[in-house]
């Protein structure tokens, strides 16, 4: 009786990711798109690796979401790799992380030179591994001409550590009489950021669950839309991707005013 009663909706068949990517467009892409890649550890744990292979599987999201942000039109892609506060690891781990983006980097260079990406990082760059510098300076000069999408690493960055930085320079600058106390404004403090030539981050994504910024551009992200997903970042694909862009167009960015400036 009851199955007279309900008609099966028909299965709708799934859209193409580059039909996705082509609709998206029609509406506004975000700029600049921040990533805290988080779960690896827990993505080995769950299949009984130890918890470099998560890292080593994240890598092949990095790649994928390097792409299709490209893809999309994202001018700037920012990808927190390694925090401050990641010093506090197991040494094995460190020394993997630390030898990562040789290993990405000697692997994808070419088709990163390719889709006319551009490689830069933020971060104390001084502390890292000769290894990890020359590898990371290497990507930056081969990609220094391209004009797509910046790709950039977050790597031992810490948003408390670049406050303070920018504080001692202008703090440094006012002591020398090149900058009056009165003149100190946002833009001031923005130019003293390690972000000074990239524009706000316009979306935030963080993956596994966690709902925090673990010390991740606390100045930038003022106003910017978050999402969050439970997904690890090493199963985090195109699909995942498409999501959290369809989750921002649909927002209304106000910026405190009452006018909805919606992103559809
Ligand atoms: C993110 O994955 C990668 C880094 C922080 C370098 P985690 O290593 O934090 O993974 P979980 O959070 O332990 O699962
Ligand atoms: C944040 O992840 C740092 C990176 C993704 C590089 P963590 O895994 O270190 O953050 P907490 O410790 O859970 O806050
Ligand atoms: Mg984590």
């Amino acid at each position: 009786m009851l199955g007279k009663l309900i008609r099966k909706k028909p299965v709708s068949s799934a859209v193409s990711l580059s039909d996705q990517i082509t609709d998206m467009k029609s509406r506004q892409i975000p700029a600049h798109v921040a990533i805290i890649m988080d779960g690896n550890g827990r993505w080995a744990k769950r299949r009984n690796l130890p918890r470099i292979a998560g890292h080593h599987e994240g890598m092949k999201t990095v790649r994928k979401i390097t792409r299709i942000s490209n893809d999309l039109g994202v001018k700037v892609l920012t990808l927190y790799a390694f925090s401050t506060e990641n010093w506090k690891r197991p040494k094995i781990e460190i020394d993997f992380l630390m030898k990562l983006p040789g290993e990405f980097l000697s692997t994808y260079l070419p088709e990163l030179i390719e889709q006319n990406v551009k490689v830069e990082m933020i971060g104390n760059f001084d502390v890292l591994p000769e290894h990890t510098k020359s590898a990371i300076h290497k990507a930056m000069k081969e990609t220094a001409n391209n004009d797509g999408m910046t790709l950039n690493f977050a790597m031992n960055y810490g948003s408390r550590l670049e406050l303070v930085e920018a504080v001692k320079e202008i703090a440094q600058l006012a002591q020398e009489g090149v900058l009056s106390v009165e003149n100190i404004d946002e833009t001031v403090i923005n130019s003293h950021l390690m972000t000074a030539h990239l524009p706000e981050p316009d979306l935030l994504i963080r993956t596994s669950g966690e709902v925090r910024l673990s010390n991740f551009m606390l100045w930038q992200l003022a106003y910017t839309e978050f999402s969050f997903t439970d997904v690890l970042w090493p199963d985090f694909d195109e699909q995942c991707m498409l999501n959290a862009m369809k989750e921002f167009q649909s927002r209304s960015r106000r910026f405190g005013s009452v006018e909805g400036e919606n992103n559809a």
